[in-house]
């Protein structure tokens, strides 16, 4: 990463810890443990991990530090919802597995137009050598199609597809609160070598364009605890702001402008 942006990361990173931690991760700590156990334990999604790590996009921002996220949130908001429809735990947790199969695999064409559609025939031809039904791969297909921001979601065939594809939504979602502005926009910025002082010139923009997130949870988790991140994101984005602000003044103006132009926005349209 170029080393202003690396700086800025990480003076963004001090910043963010200075706020609390979103209301979802205190209270759902066991939902989350056992989603993090399946996470790292399951050999369906050890065997997917290892298959895919040479296709994260780490230097994107949306590599394996982010398909993890999604992938235990998700698992969680699995877990929590699922309480409601599976009475048998080992479906619950299949659905868990599927779900951080998507996790994992959603942003795996992130590069691409149409990334979801993309990821989700990535999911189909790398799933069909896994232990899994022709409608457990469908599931883990419709939900990566499903995941992006701003468009009209597809209903999904089944009830735990479905309750896939909402959880993989609002994990994602989650994302655009503080991660946003401690990691994704770094790296998203720095891919695309886009001028600092341009970036800086359209956080507020980007600031506010992350609030129109907030309606658009899909869970009942998801329209619960998703604002929270948003809206604890937006605060974070407003601090940094400033301090970026008094940093331009300081920073060579050689330096400030030596990575080049682009016209991505501070928020990542997932
Ligand atoms: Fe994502
Ligand atoms: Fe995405």
């Amino acid at each position: 990463m170029n080393e202003i942006y690396s700086r800025l990361m990480n003076e963004s990173r001090r910043i963010a810890s200075r706020y609390e931690v979103p209301e979802f991760y205190r209270r759902f700590k066991p939902a989350l443990a056992i989603s993090r156990r399946i996470f790292y334990h399951n050999p369906l999604l050890i065997h997917c991990r290892a298959l895919i790590s040479p296709d994260f996009m780490d230097d994107f921002g949306h590599g394996i530090q982010h398909a993890t996220k999604v992938s235990v949130d998700g698992g969680a908001i699995v877990l929590l919802e699922g309480e409601k429809y599976f009475t048998v735990q080992a479906e619950l947790e299949r659905a868990v597995v599927l779900l951080q199969l998507a996790g994992l695999l959603h942003d795996c064409r992130r590069t691409e137009d149409k990334h979801a559609f993309a990821g989700a025939q990535v999911a189909r031809k790398l799933l069909r050598d896994f232990p899994l039904t022709p409608v457990e791969v469908t599931c883990v297909a419709e939900a990566i199609a499903n995941h992006e921001a701003f468009s009209e979601p597809q209903s999904c065939g089944t009830l735990t597809g479905q309750l896939v594809a909402d959880a993989l939504y609002d994990a994602d979602k989650f994302r655009w609160g503080p991660d946003n502005f401690t990691h994704t926009v770094w790296y998203m910025s720095n891919y695309r070598q886009m001028d600092v002082t341009e970036l800086v010139s359209r956080f507020p923009w980007g600031v506010n364009g992350i609030l129109r997130i907030k309606d658009t949870f899909r869970t009942n988790i998801g329209r619960q605890y998703g604002p929270e991140f948003i809206d604890l994101g937006v605060r974070i984005g407003k601090t940094i702001y400033q301090y970026l602000q008094r940093q331009l003044d300081t920073l060579p103006i050689a330096e400030a402008s030596n990575v080049g132009e682009s016209g991505e926005n501070v928020h990542s349209n997932e």
